[in-house]
């Protein structure tokens, strides 16, 4: 047995984190294993999932096929996509919708037939959506039902991991205290699966929901695994800006339906920009957006669709309309203040196309893991679609490869219990990735923003026992290893602009930027190397 002052409990497979891509895994796992989903939220539908508003990207129209999907994503991910893993999300991906489709969810339809929208990059109508602009949340719940009818997986709430366990390499399980009683429990696995989302709140303007603080790829990166591609970041570039407000995503689906970005002087830009104009990669149009902000001297370009069909607006997506009216907007007749918000991390904790990273036991799904699907930039709509095919894939190596008892593991938790109130320097951390490590760097930028974390003076190797420190110290690992791999890809490419190396350099950069173990030792993998 375990010898532990803490409680203890064991389960076949760990599941963290209860968006698209852990919910997948878990309902797939439960056909053959005991599942515990842990989330550090109160409530299991807490994720970016719930958010996400396009909707999901199919090959599913009679006039698409999944080879078009592929080159769409290859051409979005600028060179550094894997296509290995691109060929499982376009071809595997109908049939997780479909099966979506039998547990009752109710994609958009029109005379019987289901509806595509378009967004960025996609060049023809792909994106699948349910309730307009609410697909993520019907999503959830989808899954959620999904999840209770099976009657076996087991979620606990308001967990928030410390650390991952491991024991002769393997992981084997993770120490995880409550949010609200401080009480600490040690969970052994066979397996555990990471799936806790991405890391958008180290910056001051996220489309991210709160609880997106980079946990998992910080928790993924003490226990020496290997990571990837964390320079890129997405910033989506039409987050509602308004003075009291929190940033609140205006779908890239808006822009597919005709709506036009304006400069504070009225005027059209986008067409100076790019050929698909407002459908261009969300990087030229947010790099644009910031460009005109500057050229005009304001802090908000405006999103015009008062051309639009005004019923037809209203329908298509009922939850923007709500909540700008809530804001004293009428989109119908009043442009959108909007600006450029960090959105989603391309990088991650590396998986081959069974979601295995390289710590034995441990899986990771969704945002939080780098399968290469998305390169250098993640085409729209393309990462409910991953959650769904790859948390399932997940399931199934996990169930094939599941170890006939758990390990046990004599190892105690060594936490700091040091108590701080970290909002501050949360804010400051914050302000710092935004303005040095953001749309647009460079090595002064990089290295003063390296300096300030370190001048913290806050110890990220131990985890600290109260949640909302160690989030923090999460949210600093995860910033160093962006601002360090930032600093080292010294060209420009997908969701990372370097202006003092302001081109895409193939010969030097036809390349990935790794970690493992150590935030100061970055090595380099050629594309098509397997991870
Ligand atoms: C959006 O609706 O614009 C976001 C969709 C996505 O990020 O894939």
């Amino acid at each position: 047995m375990l010898e532990s002052e803490h409680e203890v409990r064991e389960t076949d497979v760990l599941v963290i984190g209860a968006g698209i891509a852990g919910l997948s895994a878990a309902v797939e796992a439960s056909k053959g294993a005991r599942v515990t989903v842990l989330t550090k939220a109160s409530s299991s539908s807490e994720s970016a999932t719930r958010y996400a508003q396009g909707g999901v990207a199919a090959a599913l129209s009679p006039a698409d096929r999944p080879e078009l999907h592929f080159e769409d994503t290859i051409r979005a991910g600028d060179g550094l996509c894997d296509e290995e893993a691109v060929n499982v999300l376009v071809h595997e991906g109908p049939d997780r919708v479909r099966e979506l489709i039998e547990w009752g969810l109710q994609f958009d339809t029109e005379n019987g037939e289901l509806v595509f929208g378009r967004e960025g990059a996609h060049r023809l109508h792909r994106v699948l959506h349910a309730h307009g602009d609410a697909t993520g949340e019907m999503i959830e719940r989808t899954l959620v039902d999904r999840a209770k009818a099976l009657g076996a997986i087991e979620l606990l709430k308001n967990r928030f991991t410390l650390r991952l366990i491991t024991h002769e390499g393997r992981c084997v399980g993770v120490h995880a205290v409550h949010e609200q009683t401080g009480e600490i429990t040690a969970i052994l696995a066979r397996s555990v699966v990471l799936a806790t989302g991405g890391l958008g709140q180290i910056y001051k303007s996220t489309t991210n929901p709160t609880v997106a603080t980079g946990d998992g790829a910080a928790l993924a990166f003490r226990a020496g695994a290997e990571m990837a591609d964390l320079e890129f970041i997405q910033f989506h570039p039409t987050a509602l800006m308004l003075e009291g407000a929190p940033p609140f995503l205006i779908s890239e689906a808006v822009r597919g339906e005709g709506a036009i970005l304006r400069n504070a002087r009225g005027e059209r830009f986008m067409l100076d920009y790019h050929e698909m104009a407002e459908l261009a990669p969300r990087d030229v149009v947010s790099r644009a957006i910031v460009s005109e902000l500057r050229r005009t001297g304001t802090e908000t370009v405006v999103l015009d669709l008062t051309h639009l069909d005004a019923n037809y607006i209203r329908h298509r997506f009922p939850t923007i309309s709500k909540t700008c009216e809530s804001y004293g907007i009428d989109i119908t007749r009043q442009p959108i203040p909007v600006h450029p918000s960090a959105h989603y991390s391309m990088g991650g904790v590396i998986t081959d196309t069974w979601g295995r990273t390289s710590v034995p036991g441990l899986y990771a799904c969704g945002e939080v893991a780098c399968t290469g699907i998305h390169g250098a930039n993640r085409l729209a709509s393309n990462s409910l679609l991953e959650g769904l095919v790859f948390g399932n894939r997940a399931a199934r190596a996990i169930l094939r490869e599941l170890p006939k008892r758990i390990p046990l593991t004599p190892e105690e938790l060594v936490c700091d219990r040091e108590e701080m109130d970290t909002s501050e320097l949360a804010a400051t951390l914050r302000r710092i990735n935004s303005e040095h490590v953001g749309i647009a760097r460079d090595a002064r930028l990089l290295q003063e923003a390296l300096r300030a974390f370190e001048a913290f003076g806050i110890e990220d190797s131990l985890p600290n026992c109260h949640p909302r420190v160690a989030e923090f110290q999460n949210m600093l690992t995860v910033s160093r290893l962006i601002a360090r791999a930032a600093l080292k890809r010294e060209e420009s490419r997908g969701g990372h602009y370097r202006t003092d190396f302001p081109r895409r350099d193939d010969e030097k950069w036809r390349r990935h930027v790794v970690f493992r173990g150590d935030v100061t030792e970055v090595r380099e993998r050629l594309v098509g190397d397997s991870w």
